[in-house]
């Protein structure tokens, strides 16, 4: 019985993806071409890696200050989360306490309820760490 669904369903995906396939365009067509290219080759929108040679695993290509204010303010200068505030000097000093390398990796690998890297997915693991150094800078 169940099977008898599935493989109707099967058949159902199947005959739909050779319709579509069918009615098509040649300009559709590329533009599908276009959008199931292969992982490393799809740039998404705003990304300003993209199209640069050295866009593979170099970075975002912002500076501190740039990430800090895309991808960090939300919650460090709000303390959303709990997450230790901009310029709360006795906060970071803690934090500290455990060592700076031990502080980059969280940043980097994400600890409770900060999101790895900040949720900055181009940024590389050196431009997290400058901005933790930009976040220390100023709280102090
Ligand atoms: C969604 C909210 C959120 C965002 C966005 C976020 N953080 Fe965090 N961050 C937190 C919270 C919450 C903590 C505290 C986690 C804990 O120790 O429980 C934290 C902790 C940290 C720590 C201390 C880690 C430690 O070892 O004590 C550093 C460093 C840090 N964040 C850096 C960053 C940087 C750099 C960015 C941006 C690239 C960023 N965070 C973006 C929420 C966030």
């Amino acid at each position: 019985m169940i099977e008898s669904i599935v493989k109707k369903l099967v058949s159902l995906v199947v005959l739909g993806l050779a319709v579509s396939a069918f009615a098509m365009t040649d300009q559709q067509r590329a533009e599908m071409e276009e959008r199931i290219k292969p992982a490393g080759q799809v740039c998404m929108e705003g990304d300003s890696s993209c199209g640069s040679a050295s866009a593979a695993g170099s970075g975002s290509g912002k500076s501190a200050e740039e990430i800090y204010n895309t991808s960090c303010m939300a919650c460090h200068t709000t303390g959303a989360a709990g997450a230790p505030k901009l310029g709360d000097v006795a906060a970071w000093e803690d934090r500290l306490g455990k060592g700076l390398e031990t502080v980059y990796a969280n940043a980097i690998n994400g600890i409770n309820g900060m999101p790895p890297k900040g949720t900055c997915m181009s940024c590389s693991d050196e431009e997290i760490e400058a901005t933790v150094d930009y976040i220390l800078e100023n709280s102090k």
